[in-house]
């Protein structure tokens, strides 16, 4: 069967021991490691910049998800890349040119996504879906973990779904479908019904009832 990938969110940790955070849900089964990199600009918070990325690095060997929330985007992305980002994503909004933008992750051996808010239409994805290997749907506005899921955005995972289903029938490359933003067991079943193959979790993960282990895998929707 299909697993879909898990990408506890490192917002939802303690902050003052990222490092234990990190090889702890790598042990429990963490597909990647998705960072949230704030600016206190795009969005009303500040958090994790390139050195504690780079810092928290040798901790796991697991795929580092750097979901970059900050304008302008270009300008931090060989930082980002030089910290050990595997996938970074950036929002189309952010600017200043997102398709030379994820030109230059690409060109410097990082998977390179996009990230729609929940205003922001599907169409955002037609222009660049060639430079993509993920697409993320955010399904809370960008800014802090603990959020609820919006119901809607379950509609654009879907028309998302469609147009990734026809650009690999075109021939073209595979992308994720990555939700992010009030995911819980719950949510996470409408998420992958709708199309997703990889979900952020931040509270579930790190403040869910079970051990991390345990709340990964009810994301997964494996019952124990
Ligand atoms: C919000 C972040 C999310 C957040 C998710 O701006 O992009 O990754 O950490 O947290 P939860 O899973 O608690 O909604
Ligand atoms: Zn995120």
């Amino acid at each position: 069967s299909n697993k879909v990938l898990i990408s506890p969110s490192i917002l939802s940790a303690d902050f003052a021991a990222l490092g234990q955070a990190v090889r702890d849900i790598d042990a429990a089964g963490a597909d990647m490691i998705h960072i949230d990199v704030m600016d206190g600009h795009y969005v009303p918070n500040l958090t994790i910049g390139p050195d504690v990325v780079k810092a928290l690095r040798p901790h796991s060997d697991k795929p580092f998800d750097v979901h970059l929330m900050i304008s302008p985007t270009e300008l931090l992305v060989p930082l980002f890349v030089a910290a050990g980002a595997d996938y970074i994503t950036v929002h189309p909004d952010a600017g200043p040119h997102l398709h030379r933008t994820l030109q230059s992750i690409r060109a410097a051996g990082v998977k390179a996504g996009i990230v729609l808010n929940p205003g922001a239409p599907v169409e955002q994805v037609d222009p660049v879906i060639d430079l993509c290997d993920q697409i993320m749907i955010m399904s809370v506005n960008p800014g802090y973990g603990g959020q609820s899921f919006i119901p809607s955005q379950l509609e654009k995972i879907a028309a998302v779904r469609a147009k990734i289903d026809a650009h690999v029938a075109r021939g073209g490359q595979d992308i994720l479908l990555q939700v992010d933003g009030g995911v819980n067991p719950v949510t996470a079943k409408a998420c992958i019904a709708a199309g997703a193959t990889s979900l952020v979790a931040g509270s579930a993960v790190f403040k869910g009832a079970g051990t991390y282990a345990e709340n990964i895998a009810a994301l997964r929707g494996d019952t124990a």
